[in-house]
């Protein structure tokens, strides 16, 4: 019997997905990315192995997600379309590898994932998978399957004694882990309908939200953010109470009409309250230790940088090539920013660095003044002067 190794997620289309290749005659292994989505594996697993599979692997990869997907996100300011910080899109490369790992180990003959042909994160999984092994088969049952509709598929469940009761309840699609929340169709799909409270899962919206704003102040060391209010945090715990103390203050709601790579246009809603404080103090801090000219270029990158993981080029040299640009431009990103978290804000009020290009004696309106003002007359006569000749 033929081996496929199926990225499982315990909702109903993987499940009806292990069920369905093992009626096509295949040895089917789960694996589960624990990227903290806040599940119950042990039912997951469960389930999994009602539903037909051989076996299950679930793995916690949430520092590994943090350390070399998240972060250098963040030291790029990775943004899409200027309100998406990327949470499913950076995950999907993560899980791919892991795939691949447990194919070889178990000497399969392909990898499935339960994504519709409809998305973007069939392009990540397929794109990953591909450059980091060429020769393993890649199958999408949700692409060639029978199913046309959810309820088919919860027939099909229930017809093999899949308990996927827990799975249909939700009005939304959500995707989650430590780094977001993505929540679509439902009423989302209706462009002139605000999204509903329920929707959301991790933040709080206005009329539950504290009536005082709160201060905090985030420490970075080239780039990497260390400590919050001087104490020494391990990042997973750091992103884990950003979420929390962001969340209870709204902060990181963002609501989007975004372009897939397929081409669609569609609605989604993000929750992002971690990645929305942590971009805004590593931007505000790189506006005071990067120069004009490394500042600007850098947000072409940012852009690109976008780009690249929204598409699913995790895995090429353009990532690794405009990896090696942002980590030389974050030698000097050392400081601390304090922010202020109010009503869904989230404000910077106060920076501090050794490595500050601000010189007061220069920016000053007041006496200490050391700005020669009689250059600038010369300066502004040979900037302009491209302009007065024509
Ligand atoms: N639109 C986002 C992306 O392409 C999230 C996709 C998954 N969303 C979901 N609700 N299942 O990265």
């Amino acid at each position: 019997m033929k081996k496929v190794v199926l990225a499982y997620s315990g909702g109903l289309d993987t499940c009806c997905a292990t069920r369905w290749l093992k009626e096509k005659g295949y040895k089917v292994i789960c694996f589960v990315a624990d990227l903290g989505q806040d599940e119950d594996f042990k039912l997951i697993e469960e389930r999994a192995l009602i539903a037909g599979a051989d076996r299950v692997y679930i793995k916690d990869i949430k520092e590994e997600f943090l350390e070399d997907f998240v972060i250098p996100a963040l030291k790029a300011n990775a943004i899409y379309e200027g309100k998406y910080f990327l949470s499913t899109a950076l995950g999907r490369p993560l899980i791919a590898k892991y795939l691949v790992e447990i194919a070889r180990r178990e000497k399969a003959y392909a990898v499935a994932h339960g994504c519709t042909g409809k998305g973007n994160d069939q392009v990540r999984f397929e794109v990953s998978i591909r450059i980091l092994a060429p020769d393993l088969e890649i199958i999408a049952p949700l692409r060639i399957w029978e199913f046309k509709s959810r309820q088919e598929e919860i027939e099909y469940a229930k017809k093999y004694n899949i308990p996927v009761e827990a799975t249909k309840k939700k009005p939304y699609s959500i995707d989650r882990n430590i780094w977001g929340v993505s929540i679509e169709a439902g009423i989302l799909e209706d462009l002139e309908v605000e999204p509903p409270e329920d929707a959301y899962l991790i933040t709080k919206g206005p009329s539950t939200q504290m009536t005082y704003p709160k201060y905090i102040e985030i420490y970075f060391e080239k780039g990497i953010p260390k400590r919050i209010d001087g104490k020494i945090y391990k990042l997973k715990n750091l992103v884990n109470y950003l979420n929390e103390i962001g969340g209870i203050y709204g902060v990181g709601r963002s609501d989007l009409i975004e372009n897939r790579l397929v081409g669609i246009k569609s609605r989604e809603i993000y929750e992002a309250p971690a990645a929305t404080i942590l971009y805004t103090a590593h931007k505000e801090l790189e506006s005071l230790v990067l120069d004009r000219e490394l500042l600007h270029f850098k947000e072409i990158i940012s852009l690109k940088y976008a780009e690249l993981v929204y598409y699913g080029l995790w895995f090429t040299p353009l990532k690794k090539a405009l990896d090696s640009f942002v980590d030389s431009t974050q030698d000097y990103v050392t400081g601390s920013i304090r922010l202020k978290l109010f009503k869904g804000n989230c404000i910077p009020v106060a920076r501090r660095s050794p490595y500050s290009l601000y010189k007061k004696e220069l920016a000053t309106y007041g006496r200490e003044d050391k700005f020669n003002q009689n250059l600038a007359e010369g300066f502004i006569k040979i900037w302009g002067l491209p302009y007065k000749i024509r």
